[in-house]
């Protein structure tokens, strides 16, 4: 079977248009994710427990059904009691930065976790309420060992992101699939877009790296 590399070039500017739809909703996603992370994370450590609970209920949820469900429960079971239609990029966002925010909280609450109790017991003996100790002491020192996972989060929103293909929302794989109709190419397109997935996460990778180097020269 021959490589058909003219069907490649022809298709590159569609394929990149949706790489960059992709890295659109990623980007949004995670970055609205960040927020909910660090409310549901934060949340999750609080002393009250009807603020801890409620938040141990979003993660659990989250994390223990399927994107894909949540795509087709946001998508396709939202409207029905709604009564409205759901624009599909709306749906595709709201999914992955509610399911992004939920790994995010975990990854807070990790960090959270491992700055030493010492550091709490200090603020609060020094007059801090819970909160400022969390904002002005814990919080700046969890910081810089949640972007390694923060980084891994981002790579794999970015490739579960292409779940969304499933509502026709056109995003890389979803051109991917739109082209194949058209051309029956698969072998050439499916490989373009992998190796386009793969120059993502690579480069995502590479300033993930470069940011853990900065930080950790910041240190000394
Ligand atoms: N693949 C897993 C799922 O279907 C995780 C998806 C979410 N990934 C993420 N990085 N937030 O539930």
């Amino acid at each position: 079977m021959d490589f058909d590399f003219s069907l490649v070039m022809s298709s590159l500017p569609l394929l990149l248009q949706g790489a960059l739809v992709t890295l659109k909703i990623t980007a949004l996603s995670v970055g609205l994710g960040l927020i909910f992370g660090l409310l549901a994370g934060v949340a999750s450590l609080t002393p009250y427990w009807w603020v801890r609970i409620p938040a141990r209920c979003y993660v659990d949820f989250i994390r223990g059904t399927p994107l894909l469900i949540q795509i087709f429960l946001i998508y396709f079971a939202l409207p029905v009691i709604l009564n409205t239609r759901v624009d599909p990029f709306v749906a595709a966002v709201s999914a992955c930065s509610i399911n992004s925010g939920a790994y995010v909280a975990e990854i807070f609450r990790a960090g959270i976790q491992s700055v030493d109790r010492g550091q709490t017991e200090a603020g609060r003996s020094l007059g801090l309420t819970w909160f400022q100790t969390m904002r002005e002491i814990v919080i700046p020192q969890a910081f810089k060992r949640i972007i390694p996972p923060l980084g891994n989060e981002f790579i794999a929103m970015l490739k579960d992101s292409s779940l969304v293909s499933v509502i026709g929302f056109e995003e890389l794989t979803r051109s991917g699939q739109l082209i194949i109709a058209q051309t029956y190419g698969s072998f050439e397109i499916w490989t373009s877009v992998a190796i386009i997935y793969l120059a993502m996460t690579l480069t995502i990778s590479q300033f993930v790296a470069f940011l853990e180097r900065k930080f950790r020269t910041d240190e000394r």
